[in-house]
């Protein structure tokens, strides 16, 4: 058979064009969540995550201490700032005092990297709306223009990436006391002022400048994905952006262990490996490195024994709880799971429990 050359370059091309065209997500859920998780996101087991902010200067409570103070009008919060600072006071007054004068993102980066963490997520912005960079769109309240006088997410970022740690940025959607956000709320949410205006610019402008490895959104509770634009901004992510490996989640810690979405929202409020917890110790995180298992808990299930439904067992099974020297009694369940009898458990201090299980499925 005579073989023209385009033919010839037909074939060729169906052999290897495919392997260059790359995915493109579509702005919906269905599309965006069929992207893999990063590779590195699932082999990194240990992140640490550092809140700094403004709210750092009364250190008083937690992060949520604005809210506390002015939004819940907690009397704890109220009456501590009557007792500290002058009538008036306001909390953009904390701001100037931000001085963050000892901080030394080098030493920070070095301790990090000692604690055998993998990766460190840093709040770009909490709750408060404060940048920890000099974000062009939160004019005036923001790390560069006051406060430090420098750019924080930068100079940590720098920090951790010589030591080639991954770097991620917390950013939160919401802003408590933001206009803005305010009259959107106000609206319904059926204007969108607050995101075209504030939330999008400044996620863009985040991740052009810093391109990180993760970004941890938050704050999405109050209003709708249509509203916050969620499926666009992660369409333009994973499409378009400088960062297409970037890995997107919020789940507190579960996702870091385990959770292959990757969502915009809670990732664990979307995909349950188990049937629904029966009871609360049901509720764990698995993590696997070849052929054993992690089951992770974190909370005292106050019963000598447990059981989990989802591992699949064999006859050569082995059952232990990291920090216990001794192997575990266990029977298997019906089709899969199994029983295992727990040893005596502190209440505290530990917060979380690890059964290993060796040669499951
Ligand atoms: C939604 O996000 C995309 C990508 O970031 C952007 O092009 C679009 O303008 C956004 N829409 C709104 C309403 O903000």
């Amino acid at each position: 058979m005579q073989v023209t050359r385009s033919q010839m370059l037909q074939f060729l091309c169906l052999l290897f064009c495919a392997s260059f065209i790359e995915t493109r997500y579509t702005p919906d859920w269905a599309s965006l969540d069929s992207r893999p998780l990063p590779e590195w996101y699932d082999e990194v087991k240990f992140g640490i995550f550092v809140h700094w902010g403004v709210f750092s200067v009364p250190a008083f409570g937690s992060e949520w201490f604005w809210w506390n103070w002015k939004g819940a009008e907690n009397p704890a919060y109220v009456q501590f700032m009557s007792k500290n600072y002058p009538p008036g006071f306001s909390y953009a007054d904390f701001a100037p005092d931000f001085h963050a004068q000892f901080f030394d993102p080098d030493q920070w980066a070095d301790i990090f990297e000692a604690s055998g963490a993998k990766y460190v997520v840093l709040t770009s912005k909490h709750h408060e709306g404060f940048t920890n960079w000099g974000s062009p769109n939160s004019w005036n309240w923001n790390s560069v223009d006051t406060g430090p006088h420098r750019d924080l997410v930068a100079d940590l970022g720098a920090a951790i990436r010589k030591r080639s740690l991954h770097y991620g940025l917390y950013s939160s959607l919401y802003e408590w006391f933001n206009p803005l956000y305010l009259s959107d709320k106000q609206s319904g949410f059926k204007t969108q002022e607050f995101v075209e205006r504030k939330v999008m610019p400044e996620l863009h402008n985040l991740v052009n400048r810093y391109k990180p490895d993760l970004i941890w959104s938050d704050g999405d509770w109050e209003a709708p994905d249509t509203y916050w634009n969620s499926t666009g901004f992660l369409a333009w992510l994973y499409n378009d952006s400088p960062v297409k490996d970037v890995v997107v989640t919020n789940d507190r810690w579960g996702a870091g262990c385990y959770c292959k979405h990757g969502g915009y929202y809670n990732c664990a409020d979307k995909y349950t490996p188990e049937q629904p917890p029966k009871h609360k110790w049901e509720k764990c995180q698995y993590t696997s490195k070849h052929s054993t298992v992690y089951a992770i808990f974190t909370s005292n299930p106050m019963q000598t024994t447990f059981m989990l439904s989802a591992p699949k067992t064999s006859y050569n099974t082995v059952v232990t709880l990291l920090g216990n020297p001794e192997p575990l009694k266990w029977a298997p369940l019906e089709t899969s799971g199994f029983i295992v009898v727990l040893p005596d458990l502190p209440f505290s201090p530990a917060e979380a429990w690890t059964l290993k299980l060796d040669k499951v499925a």
